[in-house]
């Protein structure tokens, strides 16, 4: 009996070990550029609900995302695209291997191709985008935003 409880010590021992190594060292950060707050709200709440920080691109430098795996990357449409802010920092950001994205975009209408010039715009730099989620006719303290919460934690977990 000894034999089979040391066994299964040993198991899970290795298995919390694997575990931990795989997804508990993915570090994760939620990126935004935000004009007049509305995608900063849902950035706040992807944070508050992933745990990842909320990092305002116009208070960080692009080389701030060597120190993550996971880019959770967010803008308003401008112009049926994203914000030239978002793009500009992209652009900037060094170039990766096998790294991943979630891409989300707030809009009043039309946000037409703006989550897919996004995910190419970040492919360019090595990544692969996972997930596009977006918000349309956000309002700061009324919007429910359970939904997107809901996807990407589902994304950021597997
Ligand atoms: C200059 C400008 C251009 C915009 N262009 C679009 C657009 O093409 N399509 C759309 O649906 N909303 C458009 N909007 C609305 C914003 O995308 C929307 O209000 C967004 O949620 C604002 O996010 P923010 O508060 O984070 O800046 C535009 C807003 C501004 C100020």
């Amino acid at each position: 009996m000894w034999k089979i409880n040391l066994f299964l010590l040993c198991f899970h021992g290795i298995l919390y070990i694997f575990l931990f190594f795989h997804f508990g060292a993915m570090k994760t950060c939620v990126l935004y550029f935000s004009r007049t707050g509305k995608t900063r709200c849902v950035a706040e709440a992807i944070s508050g609900s992933t745990k990842a920080p909320a990092l305002d691109i116009t208070s960080c430098e692009p080389l701030v995302v060597e120190d993550y795996d996971v880019l959770i990357i967010g803008t308003p449409v401008e112009g049926f695209r994203p914000t030239k802010e978002i793009l500009s920092f992209i652009e900037q950001m060094p170039q990766t291997k096998g790294k991943k994205a979630i891409v989300f975009c707030t809009y009043a209408l039309w946000k037409v191709g703006t989550l897919k010039t996004l995910a190419r715009e970040l492919s360019k730099k090595g990544y692969s985008t996972i997930l596009s989620v977006s918000k349309r006719g956000v309002k700061p303290d009324k919007t429910d935003f359970s939904s997107i919460l809901d996807q990407v934690r589902r994304a950021t977990e597997e």
